[in-house]
């Protein structure tokens, strides 16, 4: 187990100690472990470490954005949306409890987020504030939420390009961009427009890099069940085709980097985790 994921998973052991036992803690337990990656922790805190700083003391941060994470792919499998059976290489929570327990088990994960956030112990009040506003306007009704809504809409009809670049962003970008903005606030950055631009193209590149594999893999090795063709979905690759996607990746990957230059985060732990990212299988 590497440092990261001792820490990570001691500051979710830490996270569901203070809950009183209950069908909830059991829950909340199943939908945080299994084989997610941890990506939206990881970006916070290897930015943190590349700027020099030690990540120590923000794992409860990083859990913050996990949590936020989990509830949204909890809620954007239920029925009602993508019903989907699978995610994270187990039953998904609605089919392993029961629908009730993965709505409230979601409504529990985003609200303990932002108690996460302002209970922690090291942060300037202004950081705190700083960090709940930029969490919540990228979840909330003009960020992620407004993307699933979108996604929703646009099953079984066509969209243009530009309205899936908008909806990917939206709906994947925001929480990406949030992560890496936790790590900009932490690190006292003073400009967040450059990480604000290498965010928008990992968002649309993490999204598309989604979709191919939806194409091009296997549930088993996904770890989560394929519901997209099942639900007539319109993504960039039944838009482009898969050649043209594979370029339009490429293209992103391009900007990703004009990006960590810009910010003087090439050959850094943070630009490692970008480039291992890029070449994810799963
Ligand atoms: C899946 O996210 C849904 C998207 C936003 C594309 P991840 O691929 O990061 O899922 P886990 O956390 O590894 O399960
Ligand atoms: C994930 O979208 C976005 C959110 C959960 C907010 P998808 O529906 O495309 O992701 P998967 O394929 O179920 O992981
Ligand atoms: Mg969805
Ligand atoms: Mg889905």
């Amino acid at each position: 187990m590497t440092k990261f994921n001792e820490l990570f998973e001691q500051s979710i052991q830490n996270y569901l100690n203070k809950f009183p036992d209950s069908s909830l803690k059991k829950a909340i337990a199943y939908a945080l472990s299994g084989t997610g990656k941890r990506l939206r922790p990881q970006l916070m805190l290897s930015l943190i470490a590349s700027r020099g700083l030690s990540p120590e003391s923000f794992y409860s941060l990083a859990l913050a954005l996990e949590c936020v994470h989990t509830y949204s792919l909890v809620h954007d499998d239920l029925p009602a949306m993508d019903d989907d059976s699978m995610r994270r290489g187990k039953p998904t929570v609605h089919i392993a409890f029961d629908e009730a327990t993965a709505i409230l088990v979601g409504d529990a994960l985003l609200t303990d987020a932002f108690s996460l956030i302002s209970e922690h112990t090291s942060l300037s009040p202004d950081q705190k504030v700083q960090l709940i506003t930029t969490l919540s306007n990228a979840i909330g009704s003009r960020g992620m939420v407004l993307g699933q809504v979108l996604d929703i809409a646009s099953e079984g009809k066509n969209v243009s390009l530009n309205e899936l670049e908008e909806m990917n962003q939206l709906k994947t970008g925001k929480l990406l961009e949030a992560s890496i903005l936790f790590g900009a606030i932490v690190a006292n950055e003073s400009s967040f427009e450059d990480y604000k631009m290498l965010a928008h193209h990992l968002g649309l590149l993490y999204q598309l890099q989604d979709d191919l594999l939806e194409t091009l893999e296997e549930a088993t090795v996904l770890g989560k069940s394929k519901s997209d063709t099942v639900r007539n979905k319109p993504t960039t690759v039944t838009y482009l085709g898969l050649e043209k996607a594979q370029e339009l990746e490429k293209d992103y990957h391009q900007k990703i980097r004009q990006s960590l230059f810009k910010l003087d985060l090439e050959h850094t732990l943070f630009s490692t985790l970008i480039e291992t990212i890029i070449q994810r299988s799963y």
